[in-house]
């Protein structure tokens, strides 16, 4: 058993050339998380003493992303290699601890996974995180002895052909003391293809000196330990990622029309019956309540859902609370402060932001409701608007129970419409409008008897109409 102080090293401080970018490759995200976080994440569920990020290439960056997570910054002002990278971090371990290295572009590594690696590693030892791969290129490569001891680790670039068709690889995790570490990182040298100080030349050192052995933990999850060099292995990481995260809401229960089209960037609560439509996009918080069903081409950010939800196609719903019972879309926008009580209906090319609706309440086509008050039973007509902005500042518009609004009316705020009145179509509204009446804006109809349609010229024969 591990009594020791469990401190963790994240290296973080490469560029990452090959992404491209002028992004440090750690901040390059996953489901809209930074890669180095997803680690960061996974690091803290062990409950470590310390967790310590080597950071270097556009390290304030880097600080700045991830400025309210709790971790000990060390910087790498020069990226001589992993090796180097550890040892920036040497001065701030616990004496006697066990240290975990993990790669801030390896971000799909499991808690139980590290787990294992740990517990494994006795304290005489130093643990590594190997894999068997059909295609090993670009990874260092595990050397075993004879007795398949591990002796060494050697980078491809400095493998032999031979090395190289080797199919167990080094997956950038390793367990190892503080006193390994104090020992035997002042020894490394960087007279290698890159001129580096490879962290991975400590395995070779160690075994020398015939004190530790090398345990070797081999995963049994090819696509946890996969790194992140480029666009192309980013992009891989992120379907493996999704196809998790949905595998795992559909033992929930969810039924997904087509489980390869669905993306989870945040954290998603379901409960029974939930039916999710092709191309779905879930966004930072969101809860949907029982038999809810999302069509197809939803996004939902930050929104809570109550049971009996239909969002039909095309609908975009951000920072919005829908109760039970509801129908929203297709086509309808409802913006940060859209509140919808039960039964509520919107339609399609509704825009919602700021605005409670009552219970039974319909804006069922063409409507702008900004920054209003609704209340229950109250019918929205196509074509109406909350004049909500007078071009410097917001207002208010109160609507009363079982109010009808015909269509086409601008209500311009601040406008209170008392309960069960009526607004003719094509109104604009900008006193109050008493209870119980029919308020209406609008010049008489008149018809003028004399009035002729303009007439085209008739051509003369025979040319022809172009
Ligand atoms: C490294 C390993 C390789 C392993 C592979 C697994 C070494 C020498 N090689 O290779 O054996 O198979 O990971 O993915 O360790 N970093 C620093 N400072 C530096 C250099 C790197 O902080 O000076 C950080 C990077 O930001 C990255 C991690 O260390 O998060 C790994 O560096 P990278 O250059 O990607 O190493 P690989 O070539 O992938
Ligand atoms: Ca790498």
């Amino acid at each position: 058993m591990n009594k020791k102080p469990l401190n963790i090293i994240i290296l973080a401080a490469g560029k990452g050339k090959r992404m491209q970018s002028r992004l440090p490759k750690v901040l390059h995200t996953v489901a809209n998380k930074a890669m180095l976080a997803h680690v960061i994440s996974t690091a803290q569920h062990l409950n470590p003493e310390k967790i310590i990020v080597v950071h270097g290439h556009q390290g304030e960056l880097v600080k700045d992303y991830l400025r309210d997570v709790a971790v000990t910054w060390v910087e790498q002002v020069e990226q001589l290699g992993t090796g180097h990278a550890v040892a920036q971090a040497l001065p701030y371990l616990d004496q006697g601890a066990q240290v975990l290295i993990l790669a801030g572009d390896v971000p799909l590594i499991t808690k139980s996974t590290l787990q294992q690696l740990v517990t494994q590693t006795a304290i005489n030892q130093l643990g590594i995180l190997t894999a068997t791969l059909n295609n090993p290129t670009g990874l260092g490569r595990v050397i075993r002895n004879a007795a398949d001891q591990v002796v060494a680790i050697i980078e491809e670039r400095d493998a032999t052909p031979q090395q190289r068709l080797i199919q167990e690889v080094y997956t950038g995790t390793m367990c190892v003391t503080q006193t390994q570490l104090t020992n035997k990182l002042p020894q490394l040298s960087n007279q290698n293809a890159q001129h580096e100080y490879y962290l991975t030349e400590l395995i070779a050192l160690v075994v020398e000196e015939a004190v530790t052995t090398v345990q070797a933990v081999m995963t049994t999850d090819n696509a946890e330990i996969l790194g992140v060099n480029d666009c192309k292995q980013l992009a891989e990481v992120e379907r493996i990622y999704q196809q998790r995260q949905v595998e795992r809401l559909m033992l929930q229960g969810v039924h997904f029309l087509d489980p390869a089209r669905f993306d989870l960037r945040g954290e998603l609560q379901v409960a029974n019956d939930v039916t999710i439509d092709i191309n779905v996009i879930i966004e930072g918080n969101v809860s949907i309540g029982e038999n809810s069903i999302i069509g197809p081409n939803v996004i939902l950010r930050n929104s809570q859902l109550g049971k009996n939800v239909q969002i039909s196609a095309n609908s975009i719903l951000d920072g919005a609370s829908v109760g039970d019972h509801c129908h929203v879309g297709p086509f309808a926008r409802l913006r940060p402060g859209a509140q919808l009580a039960n039964n509520v209906h919107v339609g399609n090319f509704v825009e919602i932001k700021n605005t409670h609706l009552g219970e039974y309440s319909k804006a069922n086509h063409l409507a702008y409701l900004g920054d209003a008050d609704i209340g229950k039973s109250v019918n929205i007509g196509a074509g109406t608007i909350t004049c909500n902005f007078d071009g410097v500042n917001k207002h208010q518009t109160t609507i009363g129970d079982d109010v009808f609004v015909g269509s086409n009316s601008a209500l311009v705020a601040p406008v209170v419409i008392e309960n069960n009145a009526t607004i003719g179509a094509g109104s604009v509204i900008t006193k109050i409008a008493p209870a119980n009446q029919l308020t209406l804006t609008r010049a008489a109809q008149i018809t003028l008897k004399k009035w002729k349609r303009p007439q085209k010229k008739s051509k003369p024969t025979g040319s022809n109409a172009s």
